[in-house]
């Protein structure tokens, strides 16, 4: 895809939020066991009889205060554990896609993480059947497009990766591709090098997170080894001026998730988020929500907080909007159609 030619107007700063949320965008980086609310885990705890460690929504919400990625990690998990029905794993993504239609986003691709749920006895069919399901729904009833990329939580054993492929293969044609999360650590991707090569021939698409909290050379891992297509988060790789011109180069986009970067303290303040550094280097960087019933803000409030914190413009707002089309995984011919959806958005904009 040709890089943005689109001559933007720029708008004045009190009318950028209104740009920002009616401008149509993709999200590339969602965990949708993010998305599950505080309410929406307690309703789905009362109606499996699952024991929650937190007596309230407000006891619960009070425990998102996180110091790193696990201690994230440890509460997202166990938040993960009133999934049970079919039912259950559709009302999660069913609730996402509205909220996420809301902010314009028109177009999503939904990480799961199967092994929270086939190691607590449930199915992949349950897990699968249900997110998909309210996808083809949402598709109809919403005009938003959704489309399925499994991850292999990497604190596990490669072994344990090729199972869970195993078990997906059946569900093929629901899934467009695979990804790696987890805590990143003491994991790096070479880790999964076998299993991501076997992916790769049966013709999924790649993506994984690296440079999160790891290193740069995570991330060269990712790219050499895994051969990634994309990387999620990838914040750390301004490190490494490099790595930067091969991101440059290659034109590989980075899922950046400034809110998240913020609550697992990998930047000290939003306005310390180096956003700015990676779009001025000319990497096909995204925004995207990660966790947004954890992190604080789904798309429109990532944008506006973003924006303000660190005095983004009407370009990079554009540019941002465009980046998400060009890095995700649909055709050639629905990316053209968004395209002009979103350069439409800009022309008429007063
Ligand atoms: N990083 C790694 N694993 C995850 C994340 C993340 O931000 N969110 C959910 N699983
Ligand atoms: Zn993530």
């Amino acid at each position: 895809m040709s890089l943005p030619k689109f001559v933007v107007k720029t708008v004045v700063a009190d009318r950028l939020p209104e740009l920002l949320k009616c401008m149509p965008k993709a999200e590339l980086h969602i965990h949708i066991e993010g998305s599950l609310e505080p309410e929406l885990i307690f309703a789905l705890a009362k109606r499996n009889g699952v024991a929650l460690p937190f007596a309230s929504v407000e006891e619960l919400r009070r425990a998102y205060a996180f110091s790193n990625l696990q201690s994230f990690l440890d509460i997202y998990y166990a938040g993960a554990s009133v999934l049970i029905k079919e039912q259950d794993f559709y009302d999660m993504t069913r609730a996402y896609l509205l909220r996420a239609a809301q902010d314009n986003v028109v177009h999503a691709e939904l990480f799961f993480d199967p092994q929270t749920h086939t190691a607590r006895g449930i199915s992949m069919d349950t897990v699968i059947n249900g997110i998909y399901r309210a996808c083809v729904d949402a598709k109809v009833e919403l005009g938003i497009s959704a489309s399925l990329i499994l991850c292999f939580l990497r604190h596990l054993s490669e072994e344990d990766a090729f199972e869970t492929l195993e078990q997906a293969l059946p569900y093929r044609d629901k899934l467009i591709g695979v990804g790696l999360d987890s805590g990143e650590l003491g994991n790096p991707p070479e880790k999964f090098a076998r299993v991501f090569a076997r992916c790769r021939a049966l013709g999924f698409h790649l993506v994984a997170h690296a440079g999160e909290e790891g290193p740069p050379a995570y991330v060269w891992t990712a790219l050499d080894l895994l051969k990634v297509e994309r990387v999620d988060h990838g914040v750390q790789s301004s490190k490494d001026a490099a790595l930067m011109r091969r991101l440059a180069g290659d034109r590989i986009a980075l899922t950046v998730c400034p809110l998240s970067n913020l609550k697992l303290c990998v930047f000290p303040t939003l306005a310390d988020h180096n956003l700015r550094t990676l779009l001025e280097a000319g990497l096909v960087a995204t925004v995207n929500s990660d966790d947004p019933a954890y992190f604080g803000g789904y798309m429109n409030e990532t944008f506006t907080q973003t924006f303000a914190a660190i005095g983004l413009t009407t370009q990079h707002a554009y540019t941002l909007a465009h980046n998400s089309f060009e890095a995700s995984f649909i055709d050639a011919s629905a990316k053209q159609r968004h395209v002009d959806r979103l350069n439409e958005t800009f022309e008429t904009f007063h």
